[in-house]
Order: C-alpha cells, then sequence, then structure tokens
C-alpha cells in the first residue's frame, strides 16, 4: 500500500520505517528540515535498538522515503497523523498546534476515499472535530492509537500486542478493512484487533497510560510507608506482583516516571476531564502526579542527607541521564531533573549516560558531563544512579568503591542488591527499602 507518516518524531519516524519493512511504500514528512536531512541519509535522530536496520532497508529498498514538502502525501491511500502534542507553555492541557497544522496543511491532497489514521495522543473530542474538517475532500478519519514503548518501538510497532481503530462506523466499514491491511502481519499473527468509536480509541490511549503512571504512584507511594516502617518495598512488589491480578510489571519503585508520555498524558486527561466538567472522575491523577514528583526530591534529601554538613561544593556523580534505560531521551527525565536540582542547591554534579550527554547538554549547559563512568566515578563522595541503564546495574561494589572518594550510594532506581554493596563497605540508601 501506499501510505504517508506525517511528523517524525518518535513515533512517526519509526511508524514510517517500521511499515516500510512491512512492504508498504510509505513516505515520512515532517516540517523539521534537520529531521528529514538525517532521515533520509539513514541516520537515525534519536537513540532507538533496531530502528537504524529498517531505516537503512527501507531507504534501500526505494520503499521509504522523507520529504518536507506535504504535496508528496498526495497518492497515499492511508495518511497516519503522527506529530506531538507536547504540554502547553500555559497550562497542563495538550498543545494542538501540531495536529492543527498538520491536518490542515494534508487538506488540499486529500482524495476521496482516502483514509486519515489519526495515531498522535489527543484529548477525547479531537477526532470529531477533525472528521468534520476532513468530510469535504471526501477522504475519512479513524483514530488508530500507538502504544510503543522507547526503547522497544521497532517491536512494538511491528509486532503490538493489540490494535485498536476508533472509526466513524463501527458496523464494519472499508476503514477497519484498510487498517487491516496496512497491518497485514499483525492481523495474520492474530493480534487482538478492537474496532470502536473515535471516543473510545482517543480515551484508550490516555488510559492506559493513566493506569501505568497510577501503578509506578502506588508503589511509590508504597515506598514512602515502607521508608517510614523500614519494609522494603521491593519485597513488598514481590509479593504482591505474585498475585496475578496486581501482576509484578510496572511495580519498580524508585525516582518515578517521565519522558515525553506519562506526565503530559496524566496532566492533558485532567484538563481535558475539567473542561467535560468531570474533574473529579480523574482527580487522583493530580496525586499520581505529586506522588511522582515527591520522588525525585526524597532522592535529592538523601543526596543532600549524605553530607554531614551541607552539599555545597561536594563532588556528587549522577549516573543516568535519560527517563529510561534504552533511551537518549531526556524529556521530563528525574534522572536530569535531579542532577539539575542538585547543581541548583550547590553540589559538584558531574554528570554521565552512554547516550543521552547531547540531549542533557543541549537543555542544561550549566552542568558538568563526563566522557566515561570511570571519569564521573573518579573522586566522587555521593554516588546517585538515577537511569536502570544495564551499565549501573552491572557495577562491581568493589572495583567501584576504589575509584570514588566516598563509598555513598543513592540506588534511585533500586537496582543494586543493598546487602552486596553494604557488605563492600559502601553506605548504601535505596528508594523504599
Ligand atoms: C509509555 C507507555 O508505556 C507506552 O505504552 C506508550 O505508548 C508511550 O508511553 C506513549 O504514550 O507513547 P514510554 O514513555 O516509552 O512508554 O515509557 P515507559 O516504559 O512507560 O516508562 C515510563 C517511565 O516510568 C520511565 O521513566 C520509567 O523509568 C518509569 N517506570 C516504569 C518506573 O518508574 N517504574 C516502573 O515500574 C516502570
Amino acid at each position: 500500500m501506499k501510505l504517508s507518516v506525517i511528523g517524525c518524531g518518535y513515533l512517526g519516524a519509526v511508524h514510517a520505517a517500521a511499515m516500510a519493512s512491512l512492504g508498504h511504500e510509505v513516505v515520512g514528512i515532517d516540517v523539521d528540515e534537520a529531521k528529514i536531512a538525517k532521515l533520509a541519509a539513514g541516520e537515525t535522530p534519536f537513540f532507538e535498538p533496531g530502528l537504524g536496520e529498517i531505516l537503512t532497508q527501507g531507504l534501500e529498498s526505494g520503499r521509504l522515503s522523507f520529504t518536507t514538502d506535504m504535496s508528496a502525501a498526495a497518492g497515499a491511500q492511508v495518511h497516519f497523523i503522527a506529530v506531538g502534542t507536547p504540554q502547553r507553555h500555559d497550562g497542563t492541557g495538550a498543545d494542538m498546534t501540531y495536529v492543527n497544522a498538520s491536518v490542515e496543511s494534508l487538506l488540499p491532497h486529500l482524495r476521496p476515499g482516502d483514509l486519515v489514521a489519526g495515531k498522535s495522543t489527543v484529548p477525547v473530542g479531537t477526532a470529531n472535530r477533525l472528521a468534520e474538517l476532513i468530510a469535504p475532500t471526501g477522504a475519512h478519519l479513524a483514530w488508530n492509537p500507538e502504544f510503543l514503548r522507547e526503547g522497544f518501538a521497532v517491536k512494538d510497532t511491528i509486532e503490538p500486542d493489540r490494535l485498536v481503530y476508533g472509526v466513524s462506523d463501527t458496523t464494519g466499514t472499508d476503514d477497519t478493512a484498510t487498517l487491516d491491511a496496512v497491518y497485514h502481519t499483525a492481523i495474520a499473527a492474530g493480534t487482538p484487533r478492537l474496532v470502536t468509536g473515535y471516543a473510545t480509541a482517543e480515551l484508550v490511549k490516555v488510559a492506559a497510560n493513566s493506569f501505568l503512571a497510577t501503578k509506578i504512584s502506588f508503589i511509590n507511594a508504597m515506598a514512602e510507608i515502607a521508608e517510614t516502617v523500614g519494609a522494603d518495598v521491593t519485597q513488598l512488589a514481590d509479593a504482591i506482583g505474585h498475585d496475578n491480578r496486581i501482576g509484578r510489571r510496572f511495580l519498580n519503585a524508585g525516582v518515578g516516571f517521565g519522558g515525553g508520555c506519562l506526565p503530559k498524558d496524566i496532566r492533558a486527561f485532567t484538563a481535558r476531564a475539567e473542561e467535560l466538567g468531570k474533574g473529579e472522575s480523574v482527580a487522583f491523577l493530580k496525586h499520581v502526579d505529586e506522588i511522582n514528583l515527591r520522588r525525585r526530591q526524597r532522592v535529592v534529601d538523601l543526596a543532600v542527607d549524605s553530607f554531614p554538613d551541607h552539599i555545597n561544593g561536594h563532588r556528587v556523580a549522577v549516573l543516568g541521564l535519560a527517563f529510561k534505560p534504552d533511551s537518549d531521551d531526556t524529556r521530563d527525565s528525574p534522572a536530569l531533573d535531579v542532577a539539575v536540582r542538585l547543581k541548583g542547591l550547590g553540589a559538584d554534579v558531574i554528570a554521565y549516560h552512554t547516550e543521552a550527554i547531547p540531549n542533557a547538554r543541549r537543555a542544561h549547559p550549566q552542568l558538568a558531563y563526563a566522557d566515561t563512568l570511570d571519569d564521573a566515578l573518579t573522586g566522587a563522595e555521593t554516588v546517585v544512579i538515577a537511569t536502570e541503564w544495564k551499565a549501573f546495574r552491572d557495577l562491581d561494589p568493589h572495583t567501584t568503591r576504589d575509584k570514588v572518594a566516598r563509598p555513598v550510594v543513592i540506588d534511585g532506581r533500586n537496582i543494586l542488591t543493598p546487602t552486596t554493596w553494604r557488605d563492600a563497605g559502601w553506605t548504601y540508601h535505596g528508594m523504599g527499602r
């Protein structure tokens, strides 16, 4: 099939390359010339395992191309809207500028029978509004949310755990058949596919992210209690996680969630619910957000308290800058936030990450960044682990001890074994353990 993907950020770039890998002819379109030039040259604009390979294969096969020219969308059977919906600068709602602009500029290139498939995470009600805009062209609209996780984005796109099609007529229209043809491999593999109305499809996405955020904040709330009574939240998570109604995944207590999705999605959902007069229904999401942000402060407090005097001038190594492992994404990253807060308190912060330093440096040039893990550790008086990156998980407490000035570790992701580190002479502080 001929497809266009409007917006070549995280979602769009992965979607375009993944669709080409399924055999479709795909054009990726974005207004950002630098991003398009990179993608067209086969360079991934961000760190994502496996993306480089399918990008190169797609370009070499001739099935995948990138352009800033919206007219290249003409002739595609399906146009995916994959632009960002960041948090508004003047509030907590979603900034719809890019969605609105991309649909407006796509309109002149739509033909009767084309399908516009929205993938961006949007406030419920958006699809109805866009469908009215599109209707005069004779094209249709479907809402087809994306559930990819950074770090697993290629696999999640090619082998999703479910497909959701929000369509205007749920009684089995051509739009469902069109999307089935797009996702033919997943359909053939028996992937669950749910056909819903627009509002349900829009809500599925924010509900899923809200649930995940709530699950993380739940365990972080338990961590707060555990800290007070001397319990171990990791053991607690293991114990409740064995109940498969609860499940162990997303019950890792630590410095909390961040990234370009969970934080802004729960805030936008709250803002939208308030607009609808239903703020009360999701008022708990404000607590979810607050619990989450408190965990960042907890790590900062532990670092401050690790010095008998003031933290001012003391060397603190912050290991990890991205919001999660296998990513260079520092958007709303708890790790970067902790580093910045400690620096703000006068600590001599040295930050390290294998992939995320360029992004972190762009946002926070005032921080000092180490070239190597050894450089970060050498002379550190307190070590803060802020991202659960494998290299940090694998640190050896004995050899690491020889590098630091003072063996104090704050395990902001609960990835180290406390007894092993304590036995090696470290003062160990975990999160809720
Ligand atoms: C999230 C969702 O998991 C995806 O399903 C969704 O498609 C995506 O947002 C999106 O809306 O596009 P992602 O932002 O890649 O994906 O990150 P997650 O894997 O969900 O992790 C979010 C944050 O929670 C990270 O900072 C992570 O470190 C933290 N986390 C995760 C915890 O603190 N504890 C856990 O147990 C799990």
